[in-house]
C-alpha cells in the first residue's frame, strides 16, 4: 500500500451549529455558514502499516482514543480499505491555544484516507466523510465561505459559497484561553437542549442563514458582522439558560465583544463571535486587523492572531 498526504485548514463558523438531530450520523438541526481560516491548519498522512493494525498518531503521540480509532475504522470501512492504515496528524496551530482543531484534523484525515484508497470522490462525498469525524468538519473541505444544509446522511453535506468579500474579509483570533474548553462540543450540544429558548434559536439559525447567504452573495459585510454577532449572542443565551448552564465566554470575552461595539462606533468594521471556547474571534476587513490585533493586545494583554479566508483540503499522493 503506498501513502498519502492531506491538509486541511479550521473554519470560523458565522451562522453556528448548533444540535444535532441525529447523533450517530451527525445530521444538524440548522444549516450553518463558515469561513475557512488560513493561519490554522492540520497536515496529515496516511499509510498502511506493515503489522496489519491501525494507529493514529496525533502530533507525534500515538492516541488511544475511541473515538479517533472509531473514525479511522469508519473511514476505512466507507473506503474499502482492508488492511492495517497508520494515520499521522500534526497541527499546525499555536502552541496551547485553547483552539479546537477537531475540524481540520477530521477533514485532512477523511483527505489522507480517500488519497490512499485511490477513489476519486467528489468534495461533496469528502466532505460527508469528514463530518462523520466532527460535525463542523464537513464545511473544512472548501476554501473561503462554506454553507452545511440539513438532510440525511448522502444529502448533509458542505458546499461553497462565492462572494466578493472574499477580497478583503479578515479575522482577529484573540487567545483568551490557552486551557482547551472544559466541555467538548458534542456534550454541549446535548446540554443546550434543556434550555427553553432552544426551539427559538434553531428557529432563529435558519433566518440567520438565509440572510448571511444573501449578504454573502451582495458582499455586505456590515450585514453578516450583525448576524454572526446576534447568532453567536443567541447561542451564548440559550447555554447560559441550559440546566445545568453551560458559558463559555469569560471575562476577558465579554470585553472584546464590548470592544467590538466600541470600534464599530469609531467608524472601525468589528464584529464578535466565539465558538464552544473562551477565544473571542473579531471579524474586520483586512486594512483594519492590524490595528484591532493591536487594541486587544495593549487593553487586554491578550495575544491574537491574525487570519484571512484559507484554502480547502488538498490531497497528494506519494
Ligand atoms: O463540529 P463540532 O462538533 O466541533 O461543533 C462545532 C460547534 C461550533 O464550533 C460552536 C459551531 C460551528 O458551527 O462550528
Amino acid at each position: 500500500m503506498n501513502l498519502s498526504l492531506a491538509s486541511a485548514h479550521a473554519n470560523l463558523a458565522l451562522v453556528k451549529y448548533w444540535g444535532k438531530s441525529d447523533e450517530d450520523l451527525i445530521l444538524p438541526r440548522s444549516p450553518s455558514l463558515s469561513l475557512t481560516l488560513d493561519a490554522l491548519s492540520t497536515t496529515c498522512v496516511a499509510e498502511g502499516s506493515t503489522t496489519g493494525e491501525d494507529a493514529v498518531f496525533i502530533d507525534g503521540e500515538k492516541t488511544e482514543s475511541e473515538r479517533d480509532l472509531n473514525y479511522l475504522r469508519f473511514l476505512k470501512a466507507e473506503l474499502g480499505l482492508e488492511s492495517g492504515v497508520i494515520v499521522r496528524s500534526v497541527n499546525h496551530f499555536p502552541q496551547a491555544a485553547g483552539l479546537a482543531s477537531s475540524a481540520s484534523s477530521c477533514a485532512a484525515m477523511a483527505g489522507a484516507l480517500v488519497g490512499l484508497s485511490g477513489k476519486n470522490l467528489s468534495l461533496p462525498a469528502i466532505s460527508r466523510l469528514a463530518r462523520h469525524g466532527s460535525g463542523s468538519a464537513c464545511r473544512s473541505v472548501y476554501e473561503g465561505f462554506a454553507a452545511w444544509v440539513e438532510g440525511d446522511d448522502q444529502t448533509s453535506v458542505a458546499q461553497p459559497l462565492e462572494s466578493p468579500l472574499l477580497e478583503d474579509i479578515s479575522v482577529v483570533i484573540c487567545l483568551v484561553s490557552r486551557e482547551f474548553k472544559s466541555i467538548p462540543s458534542r456534550l454541549g450540544m446535548r446540554m443546550a437542549q434543556s434550555s427553553p429558548l432552544y426551539e427559538d434559536f434553531i428557529y432563529q439559525c435558519h433566518r440567520d442563514f438565509k440572510e448571511a447567504c444573501t449578504a454573502l452573495r451582495l458582499g455586505d459585510l456590515s450585514t453578516l458582522g450583525d448576524i454572526t454577532e446576534r447568532n453567536t449572542l443567541a447561542m451564548n443565551r440559550v447555554n447560559q439558560t441550559a440546566r445545568p448552564p453551560l458559558i463559555y465566554p469569560r471575562e476577558k470575552t465579554e470585553m472584546i465583544c464590548e470592544l467590538a461595539k466600541q470600534l464599530r462606533e469609531e467608524g472601525i468594521a468589528c464584529w464578535y463571535t466565539n465558538d464552544a471556547g473562551a477565544n473571542a474571534f473579531l471579524i474586520t476587513q483586512e486594512q483594519f486587523a492590524p490595528l484591532i490585533a493591536q487594541r486587544v493586545h495593549s487593553r487586554f494583554d491578550v495575544e491574537t492572531i491574525i487570519a484571512g479566508p484559507g484554502p480547502g483540503l488538498e490531497v497528494r499522493h506519494a
